[in-house]
C-alpha cells in the first residue's frame, strides 16, 4: 500500500486529494496546525476524519516538518499548505513569504535529508504569471503581481533547483483558480455563492465586492487534484499547467450565478467597495493545459457553467 503525506490536508485541495487517494487505496497522513479551534470541517464533511492519520506540523517550523517526514517515510508528499489568499498577502507579506515561499523549501530540505526517494508535488500557481495578455504555458514569463505570487515563484524555482541539483522527483503543478462548494469563504466565487444563499434566506441584503472586471480561468478542485496525482505517476518529474483554457470575469460569474439562483439581476444586490480592491491585481488569467493533456492524459471534466450550478446549489441553505 502506498503512503502519502499531505501538508495542508485541512484546506480545500487537501480534502479533495485525501478523498481521491483513499479511493485509490493509499494510506493517507495529513498535517494540521495547532490552533485554539480545529479546522477539520471539510474533513468531517467528507467523512474522512477517522480514515486519515493527522499529525501536527507547521510550515514555519523546520523541526515539525522533519519529524513528519521521518516518522511517515511517505512514497509521495503533496505540499498544499500555504497562506493562499492573495489579498491578505499585501497585508502580511512577510508571513506569506515565510509560509508560502520558505515553507516549501523547508519541505524539500527535509525530504532531501530524510526521505529522498519520496516523490513530491509542489502547489505552484497561475498567480506567478502576473499581468500579460497571452495564454499562459509552462514557458511563459513569471512576473508576479503580489507578495503571494512572489513567494510562489520562490517555491517554484526552489522545486526546479532541487530536482536538478539533487536529482529529486519534484513536480510543480501550475494550477489556475479552482473552486468548489468547499472553497474558502473569502475567495470571490464562494463569497458570491454563499452571499446568494444568505440573501435568499434574508440573512444578508448586500454583497460588497472589489474589482469585478478581473477575469480568471476557473475550474473544479475535484478535477485538479487528479492532475496532482497523475504528475507523480509519470516516469519523469516536470512542471504542468492545469487549467480549463477559458476565462470569465467576476461580473460574468455574478450574472450567471444570480440568474441561476432565481434572484435575478445581480446589480440589485452588489455594491463596489474599495476595501476589496487590491494594491495591484491581475486583470486576466487563462492557461493552456495541452502539455498535461498530452503527457498525463488529463483534462477538466466539470465546466464553468456546471461549477456555478454546483456551488449555488450547495450554498442554498448557507
Ligand atoms: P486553502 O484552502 O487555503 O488551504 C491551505 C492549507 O494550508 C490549509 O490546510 C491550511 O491550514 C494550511 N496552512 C496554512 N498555513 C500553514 C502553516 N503555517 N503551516 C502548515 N499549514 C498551513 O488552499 P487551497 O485552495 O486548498 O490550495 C492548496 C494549495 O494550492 C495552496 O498552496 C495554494 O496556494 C495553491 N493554489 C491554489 C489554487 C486555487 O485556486 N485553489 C490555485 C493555485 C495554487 P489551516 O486549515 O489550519 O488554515
Ligand atoms: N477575494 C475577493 N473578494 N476577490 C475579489 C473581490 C472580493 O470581494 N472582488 C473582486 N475580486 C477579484 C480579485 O481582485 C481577483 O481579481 C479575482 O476576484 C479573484 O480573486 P480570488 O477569488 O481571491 O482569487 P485569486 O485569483 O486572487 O487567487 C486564487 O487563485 C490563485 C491562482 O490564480 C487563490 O486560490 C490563490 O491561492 C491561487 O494561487
Amino acid at each position: 500500500m502506498k503512503r502519502a503525506l499531505i501538508f495542508g490536508i485541512t484546506g480545500q485541495d487537501g480534502t479533495y486529494l485525501a478523498d481521491f487517494l483513499l479511493k485509490k487505496g493509499y494510506e493517507v497522513v495529513g498535517t494540521y496546525r495547532r490552533t485554539s479551534h480545529k479546522s477539520f470541517e471539510r474533513l468531517e464533511a467528507f467523512d474522512l476524519l477517522d480514515k486519515v492519520e493527522l499529525i501536527n506540523a507547521d510550515l514555519l517550523d523546520q523541526i515539525s516538518i522533519n519529524k513528519s517526514i521521518k516518522n511517515t517515510m511517505p512514497d509521495e508528499i503533496y505540499n498544499l499548505a500555504a497562506q493562499s489568499f492573495v489579498g491578505v498577502s499585501f497585508e502580511q507579506p512577510l508571513l506569506t513569504s515565510e509560509v508560502t515561499g520558505l515553507g516549501a523549501l523547508r519541505i524539500f530540505e527535509a525530504a532531501k535529508d530524510f526521505c529522498p526517494t519520496s516523490k513530491i508535488y509542489q502547489a505552484s500557481s497561475s498567480e506567478m504569471f502576473g499581468n500579460s495578455n497571452e495564454i499562459k504555458t509552462e514557458n511563459s514569463r513569471l512576473l508576479p503581481a503580489s507578495p503571494y505570487g512572489v513567494a510562489k515563484v520562490y517555491a517554484h524555482k526552489s522545486a526546479q533547483l532541487y530536482r536538478e541539483a539533487y536529482d529529486m522527483f519534484i513536480c510543480s503543478g501550475i494550477l489556475f483558480n479552482h473552486e468548489s462548494p468547499f472553497r474558502g469563504l473569502e475567495f470571490v466565487t464562494r463569497k458570491i455563492t454563499s452571499a446568494i444563499g444568505r440573501i435568499k434566506s434574508k440573512k444578508q441584503d448586500k454583497l460588497f465586492l472589489g474589482n469585478i472586471h478581473a477575469k480568471r480561468d476557473w475550474g473544479f478542485a475535484g478535477d485538479y487534484v487528479k492532475a496532482m496525482w497523475l504528475m507523480l505517476q509519470n516516469n519523469k518529474p516536470d512542471d504542468y499547467i492545469i487549467s480549463t483554457g477559458e476565462s470569465h470575469s467576476v461580473e460574468e460569474f455574478l450574472e450567471e450565478s444570480f440568474e441561476y439562483s432565481g434572484l435575478g439581476d445581480w446589480k440589485k444586490y452588489v455594491e463596489i467597495s474599495d476595501k476589496y480592491k487590491r494594491a495591484f491585481d491581475i486583470e486576466n488569467l487563462i492557461g493552456d493545459y495541452s502539455k498535461a493533456k498530452k503527457d498525463l492524459n488529463w483534462k477538466p471534466d466539470v465546466s464553468y457553467h456546471e461549477l456555478i450550478k454546483m456551488m449555488v446549489d450547495s450554498d442554498k441553505n448557507f
